[in-house]
């Protein structure tokens, strides 16, 4: 037996429920792995509340860090004792301990930190493919970065001066504000009481920026649009806010050529090797210090609701985790 959190309708976090669970032992490919960390994800939110649909009842959580405890037949690439962290797989990472396939586990290196793999494994591999494949950043180039102090937001920063852009970052309040330039960022902006659109085109004398990464979702997405440059790209990678609303697409031609994108995590690891090379990458930076995954919040695993309730009501900053 185990326990983890188990949702049997979707709803608020008090759908949310810590449960004795059987875990059988862990059949050919997988390895049965006991979390040390748990990553606390907005996506964890869609799933709660319905807006992602999920087959009920469900665990909930799609990142975490611990050791191999056991292993299947046909494991040859892991033994237990091993530490490995992941960011993909079945939604059961809400959990003590539970059964995943190998596939999905990357060795952790000893320098890293349960509490970090468990944290910046999706936030850090989502920040790497969007600077580097969605819209690869060059030196020189202006981006704008929405809810720059949060999870994903707080890695893009960082990782974006690595590569010689000029961030601009928004966030919801002045602590924030203080947070996103202490990350990098060159130019912040309150966009809960400032006009994001009018600063960038200010900030920018007129041009625009060349990408706008977006997690802020259906309140942003026109005006973050009205931020681009001639032929910039829009990557709306969240809906913090909801889901974005359809628009014409007539809107891309007025706005100056401009191009929009709508990625998700799965299609830029779907490859073992892909999935290897990136979290490689992340790893490369966060070891080199470059990338700091600051743990802002941590919570007990049992109390993922009030996790939820504080990262939904905004009051959360840079990466949270889940202790077993
Ligand atoms: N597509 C992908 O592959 C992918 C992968 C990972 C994450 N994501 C997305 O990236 C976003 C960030 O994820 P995260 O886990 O790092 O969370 P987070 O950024 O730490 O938290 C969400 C932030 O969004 C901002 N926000 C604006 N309006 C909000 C509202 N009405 N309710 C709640 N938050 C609001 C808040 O910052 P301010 O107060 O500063 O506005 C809040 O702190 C999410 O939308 C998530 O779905 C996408």
């Amino acid at each position: 037996m185990t326990h983890a959190i188990r949702i049997h309708r979707t709803g608020g976090p008090e759908v949310l429920q810590w449960e004795a669970v059987e875990l059988p032992p862990p059949a050919t490919g997988e390895v049965r792995l006991r979390h040390h960390a748990v990553g606390l994800n907005f996506i964890d939110t869609y799933h709660r509340s319905g807006l992602y649909p999920l087959t009920l009842p469900s665990g909930l959580g799609m990142e975490g860090a611990g050791v191999g405890e056991a292993v299947g037949d046909g494991v040859a690439e892991l033994k237990v004792g091993d530490r490995v962290a992941y960011t993909s797989g079945p939604l059961d990472a809400y959990a003590e301990a539970r059964n995943i396939e190998a596939r999905h586990l990357v060795p952790l290196p000893d320098d890293i930190s349960f509490e970090q793999g468990a944290a910046m494994m999706l936030q850090g591999i989502t920040a790497q493919y969007l600077l580097h494949a969605t819209y690869p950043v060059k030196a020189g180039e202006t981006i704008l970065v929405h809810a720059a102090a949060g999870g994903v937001g707080s890695i893009l920063v960082q990782w974006a001066k690595l590569l010689g852009a000029t961030v601009i970052g928004t966030v919801g309040n002045d602590d924030k504000a203080q947070r996103a330039r202490a990350l990098g960022c060159d130019h912040v902006i309150v966009y809960s009481r400032e006009n994001f659109p009018e600063r960038v085109r200010a900030l920018t004398g007129g041009e625009g920026v060349a990408v706008v990464y977006d997690s802020v979702g259906r309140d942003t997405f026109l005006d973050s649009v009205a931020c681009l440059r001639r032929r910039g790209t829009m990557v709306s990678y969240g809906n913090a806010t909801g889901p974005v609303a359809a628009f014409d697409c007539a809107l891309l031609h007025k706005a100056g050529s401009v191009y929009v994108t709508r990625p998700g995590l799965p299609d830029y690891i779907a490859s073992r090797a892909e999935l290897v090379e990136r979290a490689a990458a992340l790893f490369e930076v966060v070891r080199g210090g470059q990338v700091k995954i600051e743990i802002l919040q941590r919570y007990a695993l049992k109390d993922a609701a009030q996790a939820h309730r504080d990262l939904e009501a905004r009051k959360t900053t840079g990466s949270t985790v889940l202790l077993p």
